[in-house]
C-alpha cells in the first residue's frame, strides 16, 4: 500500500495541498444515469447495499467519470437499524421507513450479530481497495448515533426530528441507552471497515442542527466522542472526519470535544468562521449543492469563494451536504475542473 500518495490522507494529517483534493458527499447516486441503471438491476436499495458486486460498481462510477480523490464505499447509514431488525424499507418517493421504536424496544435491542449482518459491506470495502487507483483514498462511514436514532424513533424522516427530540425529554434513560448502544456498534463497525481497507472514515450527523445547546453536548458530542475514542484506541492510525450539519456556532469546540481529525462544514457556515476553525485543523466543505444544480456563474463564484478563503490551509473540497438527483453531471465536471485548475 502506498498511502503516502493519497492526498486526502495528507490533508487529514494537516498538510495544505494546492489545489485541494476533492470528493462529493453522495457522489454515487441518482444524478448519474449509470447509477440508475445498476440500481434497477440490483433490486431493492438494500439489495444494492448488501451486494458487494453492485455496491463496488456504483462506488466506482463517479471515480471513473471524475477521478475524485476519494471513493466512499456505497452503503447507507440506516444499515445499522436494519441489522438491529427494525425492518428498514426504502420506498420510491418516501425515503427510508422502519418500525418506530419505543422504550421497551430500545431495552430489548441486541447488538450481537450486527457485524455479521454487515459483512457484505466489509466485503465491498475489501474489493474496492483492489479496484481503486493507488492514489484514491477509500472512505468508510457511519451515521452518528443522534441522526440514526431520529429515524429509529420516528420510523421515517421528518422536517425537524420533533419525535426524537420529544422522546429524549420524556424517556431520558431509554434514549441515553439507545445512543450509547449505537455508539458502541458504530465504533466496532468503523474498526471493521478500517480493517477491511478503509483509509479513513466519516461520521454523518446530518440532524445535529436541530439540537439545543445542552442536547448538542449530550446527543451530538458525547456519543461521537465515544466512537472516536474507541476507534482511535483500537486503531491509532485511523483518520476520522466528523460532519455535524447545521451545528453553526457549536462547531467552535466540536473538533476538540469529539477528537475528530477534520470537521465537515455545511454551506451555512460563514467562510470567515470556517477559516477560524481551519486554524485548529483540516476542514471539509462547503459548497451549497444548489450551486451545482444551478451551474454557470453561481457555481463558479461559490467555488472561487471557498478556494480563496480556505484554499491556503488544510482543505478537502466538498459540498456542504449531499449532491441532489437534479444535478447535471456536466456541472460536476465543471466543478472538478475549476478546483483542479486553481493555482493558489
Ligand atoms: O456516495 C455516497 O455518498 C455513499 C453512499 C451514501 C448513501 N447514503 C447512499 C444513498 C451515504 C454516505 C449516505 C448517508 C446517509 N443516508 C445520510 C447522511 C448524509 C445525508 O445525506 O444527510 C442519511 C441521513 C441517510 C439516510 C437516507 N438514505 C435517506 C434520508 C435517504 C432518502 C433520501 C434520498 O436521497 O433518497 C436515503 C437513500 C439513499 N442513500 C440513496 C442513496 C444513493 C437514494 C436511494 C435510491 O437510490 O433509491
Amino acid at each position: 500500500m502506498n498511502s503516502a500518495r493519497r492526498k486526502i490522507l495528507r490533508v487529514l494529517s494537516g498538510e495544505t495541498l494546492t489545489p485541494p483534493p476533492i470528493w462529493l458527499m453522495r457522489q454515487a447516486g441518482r444524478y448519474l444515469p449509470e447509477y440508475r441503471q445498476t440500481r434497477a438491476k440490483a433490486g431493492s436499495f438494500l439489495d444494492l447495499c448488501y451486494s458487494p458486486e453492485h455496491a463496488v460498481e456504483v462506488t466506482m462510477q463517479p471515480i471513473r467519470r471524475y477521478g475524485f480523490d476519494a471513493a466512499i464505499m456505497f452503503s447507507d447509514i440506516l444499515v445499522i437499524p436494519d441489522a438491529l431488525n427494525r425492518n428498514v424499507l426504502y420506498t420510491e418517493g418516501h425515503g427510508p421507513e422502519m418500525d418506530p421504536i419505543d422504550e421497551a424496544g430500545i431495552f430489548a435491542l441486541k447488538a450481537d450479530g450486527v457485524l455479521q449482518h454487515l459483512a457484505p459491506v466489509m466485503e465491498t470495502v475489501r474489493r474496492l481497495r483492489g479496484e481503486l487507483p493507488d492514489e484514491t483514498t477509500l472512505l468508510g462511514f457511519c451515521g452518528a448515533p443522534w441522526t440514526v436514532a431520529t429515524y429509529m424513533i420516528a420510523g421515517h424522516g421528518t422536517p425537524d426530528q420533533a419525535p426524537a427530540r420529544l422522546f429524549a425529554y420524556r424517556y431520558p434513560k431509554a434514549f441515553e441507552h439507545l445512543l450509547m448502544l449505537l455508539a458502541e456498534i458504530s465504533a466496532a463497525y468503523l474498526v471493521a471497515q478500517i480493517d477491511a481497507g478503509a483509509d479513513a472514515v466519516q461520521i454523518f450527523d446530518s440532524w445535529a442542527g436541530v439540537l439545543g445547546e445542552q442536547e448538542f453536548e449530550a446527543f451530538a458530542i458525547k456519543p461521537v466522542a465515544r466512537i472516536i475514542a474507541s476507534v482511535k484506541a483500537q486503531r491509532p492510525h485511523a483518520r476520522i472526519i466528523a460532519f455535524a450539519k447545521g451545528a453553526g456556532y457549536q462547531l467552535k469546540t466540536y473538533r476538540q470535544k469529539t477528537g475528530a481529525d477534520a470537521i465537515g462544514l455545511d454551506w451555512s457556515v460563514p467562510l470567515a468562521f470556517a477559516k477560524e476553525l481551519q486554524r485548529e485543523g483540516p476542514v471539509q466543505g462547503n459548497l451549497d449543492p444548489m450551486r451545482v444544480v444551478a451551474g454557470g456563474k453561481p457555481l463558479e463564484d461559490g467555488i472561487d469563494d471557498i478556494l480563496q478563503q480556505l484554499g491556503h490551509g488544510p482543505l478537502i473540497f466538498n459540498l456542504g451536504h449531499g449532491i441532489t438527483p437534479q444535478a447535471d453531471p456536466a456541472n460536476v465536471t465543471a466543478l472538478v475542473e475549476r478546483v483542479r485548475g486553481w493555482k493558489g
